[in-house]
């Protein structure tokens, strides 16, 4: 198993690509701590892995809460004694009531703010907290998700989004050489359109609008972006940092 042993914390767990992002690594022999705001989810994902023979604890948090993310790390400090994996995935792409995006113009300055918080600073809380137990074991992989509207300007998203993702990806890039010299290395994955509770709260008409504009010719499942999140955590990736890497059916290409 290629993380046996591994101590990994998923962030956004209880979602559609948290999820399958924690059953990779669960499977693939990682012990985990699944974060999420919504208690239930995790809780429930925690049992699941646990039932097959995994470790997973749940640990509710905001993850743009600094006390919070403090604590569910020193949980998991205390159940494990480490922190090898960091995933970065827990994120939130408001829409209007009508299933479309609000233009810049429409956008409340608290709203922006929101999505910052969650998207970007939550980021930047969980890799401040982590990075310190990582380089004390001089070895970490992070991978954080961005998104295809950090490479294009996206299909559907609206500017806080993707601000919040352009942000994530370049976090990522000066990161990667910050932490380099103590052997951890941070990646980004791009997801395009992915068939999760997240693409659900677009309209009908506009998912079949993006649809059409890729190439592969449907929406990600969620197991795919955890393959490749996986890879960038593997030692298969061991000389891959800084990269924001794109997974999107050929929607963003080059
Ligand atoms: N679905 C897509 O098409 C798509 C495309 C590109 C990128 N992404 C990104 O992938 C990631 C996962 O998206 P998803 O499609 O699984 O969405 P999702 O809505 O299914 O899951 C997101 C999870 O994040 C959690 N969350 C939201 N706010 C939180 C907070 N403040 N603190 C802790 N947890 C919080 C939610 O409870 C939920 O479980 C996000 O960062 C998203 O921006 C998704």
């Amino acid at each position: 198993m290629i993380f046996d042993e591994r101590v990994g914390v998923v962030t956004g767990a209880g979602g559609g690509i948290g999820r399958a992002i924690a059953m990779k690594l669960a499977r693939e022999g990682a012990r985990l701590v699944l974060v999420d705001i919504a208690a239930d989810d995790i809780e429930t994902l925690a049992r699941e892995i646990e039932r097959s023979g995994g470790k997973a604890l749940a640990c509710r948090a905001d993850v743009g809460n600094e006390s919070d993310v403090g604590i569910c790390l020193e949980r998991s400090i205390a159940e494990y004694g480490r922190i090898d994996l960091l995933v970065n995935n827990a994120g939130i792409s408001p829409k209007k009531v009508d299933g479309t995006k609000a233009t810049l113009t429409e956008i409340s300055l608290c709203e922006w703010e929101q999505v910052m918080r969650v998207n970007l600073t939550s980021a930047f809380l969980m890799c401040k907290a982590s990075i310190p137990h990582m380089v004390r074991h001089g070895q970490g992989a992070i991978v954080s998700i961005s998104s295809s509207a950090a490479l294009d300007g996206g299909m559907l998203a609206a500017t806080h989004y993707s601000a919040s993702k352009g942000a994530v990806s370049a976090m990522t890039r000066t990161l990667a050489k910050e932490v380099a010299p103590h052997g951890i290395r941070v990646n980004a994955v791009a997801p395009g359109r992915v068939a999760t509770a997240m693409a659900k709260l677009s309209s009908d008409e506009r998912n079949r609008a993006a649809l059409g504009r890729i190439p592969l010719g449907r929406f990600a499942e969620p197991d795919e972006i955890a393959d490749s999140v996986a890879y960038l955590l593997s030692e298969q990736a061991s000389y891959i940092t800084g990269v924001t890497l794109n997974v999107s059916g050929g929607y963003v290409v080059g």
